[in-house]
């Protein structure tokens, strides 16, 4: 058993719908959760750049003392999971787009995935989705721009909306009966993605199968926390606190820290 926190890490504030999940799970868990908003977007770096963003955020959650990372952030699992696997001794959890669940249950046969361009294009996304998506047509559509306005703030915006219905359109077009949210910042979305969607298409993501993991892989490690007290919670933001504080509905104290 381990009273050291779990590590979390995203692009900037997303990764806090996955730290929603595992929190819910494990209410006892210390946790500490980095938002590198300050180079966010990752999803349109390169892979040698999100990696070493990726090495970088790891490497600070380590010297912290955590017994575990989740690495709350499509964009950064599917270019970088396997190589912070390799040179750390300590677990890794990652998230990938729910694509197997939705190309099995999709009648229509047509699915759509709304993610950032590095996930999209990562070759960890195309083995998942040429082995699951047999007989499915996947409509790709790359997020571009989502990530920007929700780190500014501008999570309920015109320009937000604006941009939603362009990139569902052709989706709703398609046919398709399940949206896969490829993006962590995506489930703040939900209110308008409900609005601007007919109601037959459902939305999935990957959240509470990450928390789940999160549990099943403590508690192979021996690694789970079994005091039953009030848990230690930072969130550090290396650029805008006030708006991770915010889409926390003002519960946590966010501090600012530069990394
Ligand atoms: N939350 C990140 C993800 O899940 C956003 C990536 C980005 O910063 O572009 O992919």
């Amino acid at each position: 058993m381990s009273v050291n926190p779990i590590g979390i890490f995203d692009s900037g504030v997303g990764g806090t719908s996955i730290w929603n999940e595992i929190h819910a799970l494990l209410p006892f868990e210390n946790t500490i959760y980095l938002a590198d908003s300050k180079n966010a977007p990752y999803g349109n770096k390169s892979k040698e750049h999100i990696l070493e963003l990726s090495i970088k955020n790891t490497e600070l959650l380590i010297a912290k003392g955590c017994k575990l990372i989740v690495v709350a952030c499509n964009t950064a699992t599917t270019n970088a999971i396997k190589t912070l696997r390799n040179n750390y001794d300590i677990p890794f959890i990652g998230i990938e787009p729910a694509i197997k669940p939705a190309a099995l249950k999709t009648q229509t046969k047509a699915i759509g995935i709304l993610a950032t361009k590095g996930t999209l294009s990562s070759e960890l996304f195309h083995q998942t989705t040429d082995l699951y998506s047999n007989g499915v047509q996947v409509i790709e559509q790359e997020g571009e721009g989502i990530v920007p306005l929700i780190e500014s703030g501008k999570l309920h915006s015109q320009e937000m909306n604006a941009l939603l219905q362009v990139y569902l359109k052709p989706m709703i077009n398609a046919n398709i009966d399940y949206l896969v949210l490829g993006c962590t910042h995506y489930p703040y979305l939900m209110p308008q993605l409900l609005e601007l969607l007919p109601n037959y298409i459902k939305i999935i993501d990957s959240g509470e199968a990450v928390a789940k993991q999160t549990q099943t892989i403590l508690n192979q490690y021996d690694l789970a926390n079994t005091f039953t007290k009030k848990p230690t919670l930072q969130f550090f933001s290396n650029a805008n606190p006030e708006v991770m504080a915010s889409l926390l509905n003002g519960k946590y104290q966010v501090d600012y820290l530069d990394f």
